[in-house]
């Protein structure tokens, strides 16, 4: 819960600290990231580039009411074929990365759809949002699962260990492979070669954590938890990086239609997520840019 009311803080938050910013409704079948930004019936959606109606990204652009903070909608799907097939989808994630934005933030559904891990995998920083709440870690263990075995497979050449890769994604298989882990270890033993890029790959994999509506210190100690798992049976490291407190205000301001950042910017929840947005931030010049 929450994936949407944070990504339209940290948006606020990095067009307030000056940047340009765009954000991305990439969830085609529960468009709502321009209500959250206060954006009335955008005229124009992503949903025309995915239909083919429109090649120019660019051209889908709106303006919010915040000064440098613009918005690409997703309303108006065809709910018949909402997601992009394979070749529209490859264009959409080159034409995003084309945008003209210091930062470019891409709303995602729940779930995982091949579109959803594939944004998430073509990120610079893929962000997990996850609510304290048995069933929202469950869900975030097995998004990171899905993301990190498709990652591997694109990545893997070799046709044997693409094999076992393929065997490993089911839970049950056989050979006994139930961790990330314990497939290094299969491939390690298969091909020293493609071992060496099965780590590689696992390294470079490295998901930002966030815990939204919290109401404790053991809620606030969730991101470190999920951390610890991710290197025991991934062995990948993801770095937490930060948390938001649960308070009503946040959902007062969905209601009001407004970023948390305007509607009230004292809160401790827009403190907390200007706290996130400053991390990313830092991790992106770390990684050579935004
Ligand atoms: N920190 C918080 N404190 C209180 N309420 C919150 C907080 N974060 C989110 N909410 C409430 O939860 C609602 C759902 O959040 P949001 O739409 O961001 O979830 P989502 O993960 O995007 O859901 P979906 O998977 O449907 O896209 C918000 O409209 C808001 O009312
Ligand atoms: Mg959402």
């Amino acid at each position: 819960m929450g994936k949407t009311f944070v990504l339209t803080n940290l948006a606020a938050s990095l067009a307030r600290a000056g940047h340009r910013v765009i954000a991305v409704d990439a969830d085609l079948e529960g468009a709502n990231l321009h209500t959250c930004l206060g954006v009335p019936r955008p005229p124009v959606s992503l949903a025309d580039f995915v239909a083919g109606r429109e090649e120019d990204l660019g051209k889908l652009v709106l303006d919010t009411k915040l000064a440098g903070l613009q918005l690409i909608a997703a309303t108006h799907a065809n709910l018949g074929a909402p997601q992009p097939g394979q070749v529209r989808r490859v264009r959409l994630m080159r034409a995003l990365r084309a945008l003209d934005a210091d930062f470019v933030l891409v709303d995602l559904g729940a779930g995982t759809h091949a579109s959803v891990l594939d944004y998430f995998l073509v990120a610079d920083q893929g962000v997990v949002v996850v609510a304290p709440e048995p069933t929202s870690v469950e869900n975030a263990y097995s998004f990171l699962r899905a993301a990190f075995y498709r990652r591997l497979r694109l990545a893997m050449a070799g046709h044997g260990v693409r094999k076992l890769v393929a065997e490993a994604m089911d839970q049950r298989n056989d050979r006994g492979i139930r961790t990330p882990l314990d497939l290094l270890r299969e491939v390690q033993t298969a091909d020293p070669v493609e071992g060496a890029r099965f780590v590689r790959t696992m390294q470079s994999f490295q998901p930002r954590l966030v815990v939204n509506g919290v109401r404790s210190a053991e809620d606030v100690r969730l991101g470190f938890a999920v951390r610890s798992v991710c290197r025991k049976y991934f062995g990948i490291e993801a770095e937490y990086v930060g948390y938001v407190n649960h308070e009503e205000s946040a959902r007062r301001s969905v209601l009001a239609k407004q970023p948390l950042l305007e509607f009230r910017g004292d809160a401790d929840a827009a403190v907390y997520l200007q706290r996130v947005a400053h991390k990313l931030c830092q991790l992106a010049a770390a990684g050579g840019g935004p």
